[in-house]
């Protein structure tokens, strides 16, 4: 069983993430905070209840956190891939939750929950890290509480929101920064370069929609996402990075990981966002830096595909 609590900007690729979680019998879901991201805090956080009310679950509090970046604030939110309301214009679809939010921040319920987590819990960020570092940089003492952090961000080949950035850790480099240099709490990284290789097809849509109503809300959500990738790759391929992040939490080794130490470029050139690894060898790196067991990040560089898409399915 795991104890997870999901940061989260809904999104549709973060709809599918919610809902694998609570599809799962292997998930003590503890808690959902939202960031800004997708579309504004606003819309994220409804989007997080309704896609909760869809399972039923009126037993996880949510509550709600950053608005903006931690240094830089920018207008840049991703309408043209989930819809000007984060999902695909049809959150109207979905069931309203009874249960509002939680009266406390994003950083007070997670802080809330670890601390009274009798084991450690696993934090699954699938948007800007804001939340996450402020958690961090707040909360020194409750560190131990958690068992590690399964991000989904980052690309080590060429970014999606800017030819060298992924568009959670350029949303807020500075607290990508934070969680993916500067803190020491094991961490997973999910970048695009495996998100892209785990993309579904028409066929594994059709069968989640066939395997119930929940499943076909799901798919009634993706219409403007699916747009979206048949333009950006020529096919009908569907990128579900949230969840293939979500996979790895659920079922800890089901993606590959290398451990690297990583840099964000926290720049205001083009490189802002991006995320760095260091694959020179050790005694290379020790030679040129002088730096030498620098802090390293689990980056999940490949996995059987088939089973991850499989996993997502179930
Ligand atoms: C990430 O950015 C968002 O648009 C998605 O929800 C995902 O978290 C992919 O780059
Ligand atoms: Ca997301």
């Amino acid at each position: 069983m795991s104890a997870l609590i999901i940061d989260t900007d809904p999104g549709i690729d973060d709809a599918y993430a919610i809902a694998c979680a609570c599809a799962s019998p292997e998930v003590d879901l503890l808690g959902v905070t939202t960031v800004f991201g997708n579309v504004g805090l606003p819309l994220t956080t409804r989007n997080a209840l309704r896609i909760l009310a869809l399972y039923g679950r009126e037993d996880v509090p949510v509550a709600a956190g950053a608005d903006r970046p931690l240094a830089f604030p920018h207008p840049h939110r991703a309408p043209e891939v989930h819809g000007a309301d984060g999902l695909s214009g049809m959150a109207g679809s979905l069931p309203e939750r009874s249960r509002g939010l939680e009266v406390v921040d994003a950083v007070t319920l997670m802080a809330r929950l670890l601390t009274e987590a009798d084991s450690p819990v696993t934090l699954v960020p699938i948007g800007p890290l804001t939340n996450i570092a402020l958690l961090l940089a707040a909360h020194p003492s409750l560190k131990p509480k958690i068992e590690r952090i399964v991000v989904m961000g980052g690309a080590l080949t060429g970014g999606n929101v800017t030819a060298a950035a992924e568009f959670n850790t350029w949303s807020d480099p500075e607290a990508a920064r934070r969680v993916l240099v500067e803190e020491d709490v094991p961490t997973v990284l999910v970048p695009l370069d495996l998100t892209h290789r785990c993309a579904i097809g028409p066929e594994w849509l059709d069968a989640l929609a066939a395997s119930g109503e929940r499943g076909a809300a799901l798919v009634g959500l993706t219409s403007v996402y699916r747009e979206h990738y048949r333009e950006a790759f020529g096919s009908d391929q569907t990128v579900l990075h949230d969840a293939v992040a979500m996979a790895e939490a659920i079922s800890p080794g089901i993606l590959r990981t290398t451990a690297l130490p990583l840099e964000v470029d926290c720049g205001q050139g083009p490189g802002r966002g991006m995320v760095v690894a260091d694959r020179r060898s050790a005694a290379v790196r020790e030679v040129t830096t002088g730096a030498v067991g620098p802090r390293t990040v689990e980056v999940a560089l490949d996995a059987d595909l088939d089973a991850v898409r499989a996993f997502l399915l179930t």
